[in-house]
C-alpha cells in the first residue's frame, strides 16, 4: 500500500532548548483515517504543522507524499500544498470575501475553470447545509457554520490529504456531525487521508481509523 506519510526519528521544537516531538517514526498509509490525541501542549498542533511543512524538522526525515520535508525548497513546499487540505485552529476565513469567494478563489487560483468551480462550491454549501447563505460573509455566520465553510474550503480541491486541527472543538452536535459526514465522505467515496486532531474520537464514525497518542514527545500508535 502507498504510504502518504513516513516519518523516521522525526524531532520537532520551536527553538533549540525544546523538543517537542522527539525521534518519531511513524507511517500513513494512502487512504487511512487517522485521529491524534494528546493532552493540550503535548504537540498535536505542531506535528500538523510540519506535516503541512510550515514547520521544518528539527532532525530525523519525514517524507509527505513523496516529498522530504527536511531541507526542502519554498517552490517544493508550495506543489506539495497544492494537494493538502487544511482546518487548522489558527487558519481562519477572509472575512472580506463571501463565504462563496472563499470557497471558490482557492479554486480558481488552482485552475479550475469558471463552471466546474462553481459546481464544487455549490456542492459542498450544500453539503454542510449552508447553500443559502453563500452570498454571506464570515462574520455575518456563527462559529459553527464558518468552520462548516471553512471544512468545505479544505476539501473543495479534493486534497490527497486533509489536516484538520480540532475541527469540531466548540460545535454543537448538529454543526460537528456534518464535519465528520464530510471527512467520512472524502475519506470513503475519494479515498482521501484523513488526519484530525481531536479530544474526543467519535462513537458514530463508520470507517476504520487508526489512532495515535502523543505523550511526553512520543507518538505511539494506539490502534
Ligand atoms: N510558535 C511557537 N513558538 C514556540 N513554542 C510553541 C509555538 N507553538 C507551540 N509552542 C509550544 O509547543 C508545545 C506544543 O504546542 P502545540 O500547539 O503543538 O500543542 P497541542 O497539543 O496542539 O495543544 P492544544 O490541545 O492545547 O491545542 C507547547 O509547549 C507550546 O507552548
Ligand atoms: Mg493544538
Amino acid at each position: 500500500m502507498d504510504k502518504v506519510i513516513v516519518a523516521q526519528e522525526l524531532s520537532l521544537a520551536y527553538s533549540n532548548s525544546e523538543i517537542i516531538i522527539n525521534k518519531a517514526s511513524f507511517s500513513i498509509n494512502s487512504g487511512e483515517f487517522v485521529f491524534i490525541t494528546g493532552a493540550s501542549g503535548s504537540g498535536k498542533s505542531t506535528l500538523l504543522k510540519s506535516l503541512f511543512g510550515a514547520l521544518k524538522p528539527k532532525q530525523g526525515s519525514l517524507v509527505v507524499g513523496g516529498v522530504e520535508l527536511h531541507g526542502a525548497s519554498r517552490s517544493k513546499l508550495n506543489l506539495l500544498r497544492r494537494h493538502i487540505g487544511i482546518v487548522f485552529q489558527d487558519y481562519k476565513l477572509v472575512k472580506e470575501w463571501t463565504i462563496e469567494k472563499n470557497i471558490m478563489l482557492p479554486l480558481l487560483i488552482n485552475g479550475y475553470v469558471n463552471s466546474v468551480a462553481q459546481n464544487q462550491v455549490d456542492k459542498l454549501l450544500k453539503h454542510v447545509r449552508l447553500n443559502h447563505q453563500i452570498g454571506k460573509y464570515p462574520l455575518e455566520l456563527s462559529g459553527g457554520e464558518q468552520q462548516r465553510v471553512a471544512m468545505a474550503r479544505a476539501l473543495a480541491h479534493n486534497p490527497i490529504l486533509i489536516l484538520a486541527d480540532e475541527p469540531t472543538g466548540n460545535l454543537d452536535d448538529y454543526s460537528s456531525q456534518l464535519i465528520w459526514n464530510l471527512l467520512e465522505g472524502a475519506n470513503n467515496q475519494l479515498k482521501t487521508t484523513v488526519i484530525v486532531v481531536t479530544h474526543h474520537i467519535p462513537k458514530t464514525l463508520n470507517v476504520a481509523y487508526k489512532h495515535f497518542h502523543i505523550e511526553y514527545g512520543s507518538i505511539n500508535e494506539i490502534c
